[in-house]
C-alpha cells in the first residue's frame, strides 16, 4: 500500500531566519515522508521560481502562496497515486505546472513535495534514503567527495570579496571520516591565521570564516596558508575548489571585482583565472564565467578542461538540456546538482544522468539558505560516483549533512567512498597516476 493519502504543508524557517516550506506526505497505510525546500541567494536566472508572497510582511519572503499551491493544487493532483512511482508524481506535478520555471506553483511548493514523496517511498520500503534512490534509479551507492567551504564570499558575505566560494577538496583521503577530519584541521587553521591577524568577524551564511581581505587573491594565499598550517602539502591529499559564482558580479562581457575596483572584459577574466590555476593547487572551479557569456565558458573549457574540473551551477541550473546544449558547445565538463533548481527529483535526476552520459562530474549541492533536512547526502550517496557540496564546517544546518554521510558510512562501510574518482581527469588525477 504506497498509495499517497495525504499531503499538507506548512511554514517553516531556513538558516537565515527566512520563511520556507516544509511538506509532509502520508501514505494510506500511515507512513510518513517529510522534507524542506532550501533556499538560494545568488540564484541563476533559468532556475525554479521561488514562490514568494511580496509585499512588505517578513521582508516580502512569506511563502503563503506557496502552501497553498501543495494544499489547493498539489494534494489534491497527488492523492491516490503511488508514491513509489516517483516519475508518475513529479509529471502529475508537471502537468499542474508546465511553466518552465515553475512560476505558477512555486518551485519551493513543488520540490518540497517531489522530495516528501522520494522520502514516503523509501520508508514505505524500510529503506534508508540513499538505499531507495540507488535502488529505484539503477545506480551503484558510494560516498561522495566532499567540497567543503572554508571562507564564504560573494553574496553569502554582504559581498566583502568578490569570489563566493573558497573550499578544499580531501581526494586522497581514504575514508569520508578522513575527509572531516583533515577539513576541521583546515578550518581552525584558517581560524588560527585570521585571529592572528586581527581579522575574525564571524562566519559567513554557509559557516566559512567571513572574508576580510584586501584582494580576491589574498583569500587563496591564506587559503593555501590554512593547508600548510594543517600540515599538509597542498596539491597532495588536499586542492582546492573555487566557486567564481561569476554571474554575481559579471554580466553583458564585463566583469567588476568590487574589492579590487577592477574592471574586465570576459577575456581578461578567463587571464585572471588562468593565472590562479597556474598559481595555485586548484583542481575545481565553478561558475568562472557569468552565465549570459557561452562563448567565455567555452574559451575556458577550452583551454582548462583537460587540468580542472569545470561545473556549470547558474549556468545550468540543474537542467538536462542546458546539460547537453552546454556539452555541444565545448562548455563546462561537471555540472552541480540542485533539486530546487529544477523544481523535482525526476528532473534533476535526468540532469544527473545527461552528465552521467556525457561523461560528466556531477556535485549534488545546497543552498546557502539550508535546514535541518539531510536528502541531498542520501541523494549524492545513492546516486553514486559524486560529489557533495554543503557549505562549510560550523552551523548545523551543514553539519548535519556531513554527519547524516558517517551515518550511512556505518551502514555502507569505509570501502564505499569514492575517493578521488571524481577528479581522476584533473591534474590531480594525472599526478596520482603518475605517482607524483
Ligand atoms: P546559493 O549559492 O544557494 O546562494 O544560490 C550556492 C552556489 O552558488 O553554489
Ligand atoms: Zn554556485
Amino acid at each position: 500500500m504506497t498509495e499517497i493519502q495525504s499531503i499538507t504543508a506548512r511554514r517553516v524557517w531556513d538558516s537565515r531566519g527566512r520563511p520556507t516550506v516544509e511538506a509532509d506526505v502520508k501514505l494510506a497505510n500511515g507512513v510518513l515522508g517529510r522534507a524542506i525546500a532550501p533556499a538560494g541567494a545568488s540564484r541563476g536566472t533559468r532556475e525554479a521560481i521561488e514562490r514568494r508572497d511580496g509585499g512588505t510582511r517578513l521582508g516580502g519572503r512569506d511563502v503563503q502562496g506557496a502552501l497553498t499551491s501543495v494544499r489547493d493544487r498539489i494534494a489534491p493532483a497527488l492523492a491516490g497515486m503511488e508514491a513509489n512511482d516517483q516519475a508518475a508524481v513529479d509529471a502529475a506535478i508537471l502537468a499542474l505546472d508546465p511553466s518552465p520555471l515553475k512560476d505558477t506553483l512555486g518551485g519551493n511548493a513543488t520540490v518540497a513535495v517531489s522530495l516528501a514523496v522520494l522520502h514516503a517511498a523509501a520508508a514505505d520500503a524500510g529503506k534508508p534514503l540513499w538505499r531507495h534512490v540507488a535502488d529505484e534509479f539503477g545506480r551503484t551507492p558510494s560516498l561522495p567527495l566532499p567540497e567543503i567551504q572554508i571562507f564564504g564570499g560573494g553574496a553569502h558575505a554582504g559581498r566583502r570579496v568578490d569570489i563566493q566560494d573558497f573550499m578544499v577538496m580531501v581526494p586522497g583521503a581514504s575514508s569520508f571520516d578522513e575527509v572531516l577530519e583533515v577539513t576541521s584541521e583546515i578550518y581552525f587553521a584558517a581560524g588560527e591565521i585570521m585571529a592572528a591577524k586581527g581579522r575574525v568577524a564571524g562566519v559567513a551564511d554557509e559557516g566559512g570564516w567571513w572574508p576580510v581581505f584586501d584582494s580576491n587573491e589574498e583569500a587563496l594565499e591564506t587559503l593555501v596558508a590554512a593547508i600548510e598550517k594543517a600540515g599538509e602539502k597542498p596539491g597532495e591529499r588536499v586542492v582546492i575548489s573555487l566557486d567564481i559564482a561569476a554571474s554575481e558580479f559579471g554580466g553583458e562581457g564585463r566583469y567588476r571585482l568590487a574589492l579590487e575596483d577592477r574592471e574586465m572584459d570576459s577575456a581578461g577574466q578567463i587571464e585572471m583565472l588562468g593565472r590562479w590555476l597556474d598559481a595555485y593547487p586548484i583542481a575545481s572551479i565553478e561558475d568562472p564565467l557569468a552565465e549570459d557569456d557561452p562563448e567565455g565558458m567555452a574559451e575556458f573549457t577550452r583551454r582548462f578542461g583537460d587540468r580542472v574540473q569545470i561545473i556549470g551551477d547558474d549556468y545550468l541550473v540543474t537542467n538536462a538540456v542546458l546539460v547537453r546544449e552546454a556539452a555541444e558547445q565545448g562548455a563546462c565538463n561537471a555540472v552541480l546538482i540542485k533539486v530546487n533548481q529544477a523544481g523535482t527529483v525526476s528532473e534533476s535526476i535526468e540532469t544527473f544522468r545527461a552528465a552521467d552520459g556525457l561523461g560528466w562530474g556531477s556535485v549534488v549541492s545546497a543552498r546557502s539558505g539550508e535546514t535541518e533536512d539531510v536528502s541531498i547526502s542520501h541523494l549524492a550517496t545513492g546516486l553514486g560516483g559524486g560529489q557533495l557540496k554543503v557549505g562549510s564546517f560550523s552551523r548545523s544546518e551543514r553539519m548535519v549533512k556531513w554527519n547524516e554521510c558517517l551515518r550511512i558510512q556505518d551502514e555502507l562501510g569505509e570501502a564505499a567512498f569514492v575517493g578521488g574518482a571524481p577528479l581522476a581527469r584533473t591534474w590531480w588525477g594525472a599526478r596520482r597516476k603518475a605517482g607524483v
